[in-house]
């Protein structure tokens, strides 16, 4: 017997009906937005991963070598493979480029509830826009794509981090420029690792001893502690001067990046905290992950501004900001508030067929029917009148359209409203209008 490998998933009917419907919220959200739908290749080069997502991806491919020598991954995630489609065509590009994707991605995880191997994820982004107004749309869209699947202020918020704060921070620290990134993967374990293993951590990321470890841990816990701006403000009193005008520089910002996300009606969902500081390597501004507020605070999606990525790949450099949500977390989540969603898949109409001799007519009308809009299903053995209403019932059809001798004669059906009970004779060629 076999059985679905380790963190794949097989979706039957009903599971793939609420998935098709998360789908169809997040798309209608997005287009309501103004973002346009694309879709990236699942297998890429390996190299586009190794080099661009960053040292924690890179232990997760699915890689292998394919029949013509080349070394390929099944995509982790989108962004580099966007970064890169974008980047190819930008001189002719309409900006900004606002585009989002669903399609499913491939990590080879450890185990564990939430993360799977291969999972779905929904990504927005916007490219050639370097002003926080393009972090505000992003967050917002964020926001209003939980909310479209029925998620309120009960049950996720946004945490806002901000990496350049970060490199302010660590610069003043006496941190050296080149191993800000590795520090920033560190202390994105903070709270999933025990204190020591996360010194040893800090201390790798410092590229050996330096003494800098235990006293950069004291700071980077007193920094990851400030939940408001003017904390922002205080943790640099003693900076000098240059710091401090870049850091007023960044605050005003922040400012204007929480006021825009009030005016867009989503400013309640949003808390600062510059423990957010994303896993991945490419993130240079403001970053961001949705949590649930109820049971295992998991990441429910995560995003951020990525301004050098298009640069890296060998493109004119250009801005970007994004996210990416998963259905993982997120279809749990619905499950644990008790808001489950699903596409209706009922048929319109079921078709009752009086006897066999009638067969020919019915799947003419059948066709005909179905050529009109309407979804539409019917028995391929005629049994009795009772067992192919069970059938209609049991598909939820709203309406069954009985075709029998009796009526035939007049070119006629009889319909039956299967929600309000009501009945009526129909000429079939009046059925379309009157069953609409
Ligand atoms: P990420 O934080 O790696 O970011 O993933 C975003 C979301 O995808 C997570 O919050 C989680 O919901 C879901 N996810 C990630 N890995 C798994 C897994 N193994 N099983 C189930 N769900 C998972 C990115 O991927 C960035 N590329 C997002 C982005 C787009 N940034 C800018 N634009």
């Amino acid at each position: 017997m076999f059985k679905t490998l380790p963190g794949f998933r097989e979706f039957y009917p009903d599971d793939y009906a609420a998935r098709e419907d998360m789908f169809a919220r997040w798309r209608r959200t997005a287009r309501s937005f103004g973002f346009e739908e694309f879709s990236p290749p699942v297998l890429e080069q390996t190299e586009l991963f190794t080099e661009k997502s960053g040292e924690e991806i890179k232990s997760q491919l699915f890689e292998f070598v394919d029949k013509g020598g080349r070394a390929v991954s099944l995509r982790p995630e989108m962004t580099p493979s966007l970064a890169r489609m974008v980047g190819a065509r930008a001189g002719g590009m309409r900006r900004p480029v606002k585009w989002f994707a669903i399609g499913e991605n491939y990590r080879y995880e450890r185990q564990q509830k939430g993360r799977l191997r291969a999972f779905f994820q929904y990504n927005a982004d916007i490219l050639g826009e370097e002003s926080v107004g393009a972090d505000a749309e992003i967050i917002a869209l964020a926001v209003e794509s939980l909310r479209a699947l029925g998620l309120g202020r009960d049950e996720f918020r946004i945490r806002l981090g901000d990496r350049k704060l970060w490199s302010l921070f660590l610069n003043a620290c006496g941190v050296p420029d080149g191993r800000s990134i590795q520090v920033l993967s560190a202390v994105d374990k903070f709270g999933k690792v025990p204190p020591e293993a996360m010194e040893e951590m800090l201390a790798e990321a410092l590229n050996g001893g330096s003494g800098l470890a235990p006293v950069l841990m004291d700071k980077i816990r007193r920094f990851m502690s400030i939940g408001d701006i003017d904390g922002m403000l205080d943790i640099f009193k003693e900076a000098d001067s240059d710091c401090r005008a870049e850091l007023e520089r960044r605050v005003s910002d922040w400012r204007e990046l929480l006021s825009a996300l009030d005016a867009l009606g989503v400013g309640g969902f949003v808390v600062p905290d510059l423990g957010i500081v994303r896993g991945l390597a490419y993130y240079t501004g403001f970053v961001f992950e949705a949590f649930q507020s109820v049971g295992k605070g998991r990441a429910l999606a995560g995003g951020g501004r990525y301004d050098a990525l298009v640069g890296k790949l060998g493109y004119q450099d250009m801005p970007a900001v994004g996210f990416g949500m998963g259905d993982v977390t997120v279809s749990d989540l619905l499950e644990l508030v008790g808001k489950k969603i699903c596409a209706d898949t009922s048929p319109d109409i079921y078709l009752v067929v009086g006897s066999e001799d009638v067969r020919p007519k019915a799947l003419e009308i059948a066709s005909a029917l179905r050529s009109a809009g309407f979804s539409l299903d019917y028995p391929f053995k005629s049994g009795s009148f009772a067992k192919q209403f069970r059938q209609a019932d049991a598909l939820k059809a709203k309406f069954a359209v009985i075709i029998a001798q009796d009526e035939l004669g007049r070119n006629a059906a009889k319909v039956k409203n299967l929600k309000s009970g009501e009945e009526f004779e129909c000429g079939f060629s009046e059925l379309p209008s009157r069953l609409r």
